[in-house]
């Protein structure tokens, strides 16, 4: 695992995790997150932001060999990170989002924040015109860019405890929400992460990162 500096001021911790964080080939098969890095890591996605507060996701954590080796074989390109890694994350988009939905949301919003149902009714409109009016196309398009977010967040949160990630896009989505029987919930699978710690033998840990200085892809306006 990396060691955690306490003597960086936060924003030096940051930075030095951000250059730490690489796309893992390889992981140490003998090490494994613990449950309460586990939680942290479980929180990154649920909190994460999205549309309207919507949420249009669901998550599934693969922490059994059988289930990682299962998933592999659905995954031959990433074979490796299925093989080494503690645990996969995979991340599910919503295919579609019904107006029961809107108000199962608008329901917990009532709940949580002790607002009556009829008060959010402008806002349930506005939720359910805009998801309505979508093609299924652009509703998977738009619920999946959301997910990407909390892919996002999930590889972030990892880097600043110490955990290694790899993004992966390179999974049969089909087979997937198969092994998982996520059609029947009305997901999709979009990508996986794998998590875990880096194994000593993966060379590309050792590799500079590649990326356009500030000045080619950022303007201060
Ligand atoms: C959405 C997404 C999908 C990716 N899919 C894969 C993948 O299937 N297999 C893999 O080895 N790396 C995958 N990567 C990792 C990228 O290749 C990697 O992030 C990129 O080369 C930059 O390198 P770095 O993350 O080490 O800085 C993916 C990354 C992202 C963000």
């Amino acid at each position: 695992m990396n060691t955690l500096d306490p003597n960086l001021s936060t924003r030096q911790h940051i930075e030095t995790q951000l250059n730490w964080r690489y796309a893992t080939k390889l992981f140490d098969p003998q090490k494994k997150i613990d449950p309460a890095d586990l939680h942290t890591l479980m929180e990154s996605v649920r909190l994460s932001a999205s549309s309207f507060g919507l949420q249009p996701w669901s998550f599934v954590l693969a922490q059994s060999e059988e289930m990682k080796a299962k998933l592999a074989l659905a995954a031959p390109m990433n074979k490796s990170k299925f093989e080494t890694a503690s645990h996969i994350m995979v991340l599910a988009n919503k295919k579609t989002l019904t107006p029961e939905y809107v108000d199962s949301y608008v329901q917990l919003i009532s709940d949580t924040r002790g607002v009556p149902v009829q008060a959010l009714q402008d806002f349930r409109a506005i939720m359910v015109n805009k998801t309505q009016a979508m093609s299924p196309e652009a509703l998977a398009q738009w619920t999946a860019r959301q997910t990407y977010i909390a892919m996002g967040s999930l590889m972030t949160t990892a880097a600043l405890l110490g955990i290694d990630t790899c993004a992966m896009e390179g999974i049969d989505t089909a087979q997937f929400d198969d092994i998982l029987g996520l059609s029947q919930t009305g997901h999709g699978t979009l990508a996986a992460v794998a998590l875990g710690y880096r194994s000593k033998e993966d060379s590309l840990q050792f590799a500079k990162k590649v990326r356009f200085a500030s000045d080619k892809i950022l303007k201060m306006v």
